[in-house]
């Protein structure tokens, strides 16, 4: 079923392989996080994610999407997104790492982030991350049916901006379902009471990108790589949720 904007609402079929998906990803983080120490590579993480995919039978959602030549995304430290996994950056305590990642069961994409300390961290890096997956959770709280993309943007913003943090407006959340991208593009910044009303049966991927100084980003010359403009941190939270008539379900919900 398709609505003028082309958004095509889920049914209960399409929600069960959207949990399965989702359930891949989140297994797949939680080993992830398990696993982060000081003294490994990017590349290392990336051959875990690979294998926890795999093994769950399902299909890798990143690799070749428009190029991208890995599973996952590692962006340590003041790399804000889509940082390349290799064999020769290697993890230092105190660092932290964005891990995102994707997977396909049945023809239905779930995608998920989470930024971790490697070891110990400041407690500068704690208040980063704390205050950027609150600021997700604040756009989770806003999908409820009758709600408005705006409304989502609007509350990630202001918890991130409240904290003295900046939002990147580069990227942005999108629809999910049997594209990784789908519309509506979800802003973590904009108006509450504007654009396109939410109804049960939307799925959305919410993922602010959040950095310690400026809001400002640029992209490294190998094309994928985005890093803060001053050097200064970023973190990077997102999840895969469903709209439905009893409110958000976060479909990539870790267990634990
Ligand atoms: N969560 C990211 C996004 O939605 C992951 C895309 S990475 C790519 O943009 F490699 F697939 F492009
Ligand atoms: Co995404």
């Amino acid at each position: 079923m398709f609505n003028s904007m082309s958004i095509e609402l889920k049914g209960e079929k399409e929600l069960a392989a959207m949990r399965k998906a989702a359930s891949v990803v989140a297994e797949t983080h939680t080993v992830l996080m398990a696993s982060v120490e000081p003294g490994m590579s990017t590349l290392d993480l990336d051959k875990i994610a690979e294998k926890e995919i795999k093994a769950r039978g399902a299909k890798l959602a990143f690799k070749g999407y428009r190029g991208y030549p890995a599973t996952l995304c590692v962006s340590v430290n003041d790399e804000v997104v889509h940082g390349i996994p290799s064999a020769k950056r290697i993890l230092a305590e105190g660092d932290i790492v964005s891990l995102d990642l994707g997977a396909i069961v049945d023809g239905f994409y779930g995608d998920s982030a989470v930024t971790v300390g490697v070891g110990r961290i400041s407690d500068e890096a704690k208040r980063l991350l704390k205050v950027t997956e609150e600021s997700l959770f604040k756009g989770i709280e806003q999908m409820l049916p009758g709600n408005r993309i705006g409304d989502i943007g609007a509350a990630v913003q202001r918890h991130a901006e409240a904290a003295g943090y900046g939002v990147v407006r580069e990227f942005v959340g999108h629809g999910i379902g049997r594209a990784l991208h789908e519309d509506p593009p979800v802003p973590n910044y904009g108006n509450a009471g504007t654009g396109m009303r939410l109804q049960p049966g939307m799925v959305l991927a919410i993922e602010p990108m959040v950095n310690a100084g400026t809001a400002d980003v640029k992209v490294l010359k190998d094309n994928w790589t985005a890093v803060t403009c001053d050097g200064r941190l970023s973190a990077h939270f997102e999840h895969t949720i469903a709209v439905t008539e009893e409110g958000p379900e976060v479909l990539t919900t870790r267990g634990g």
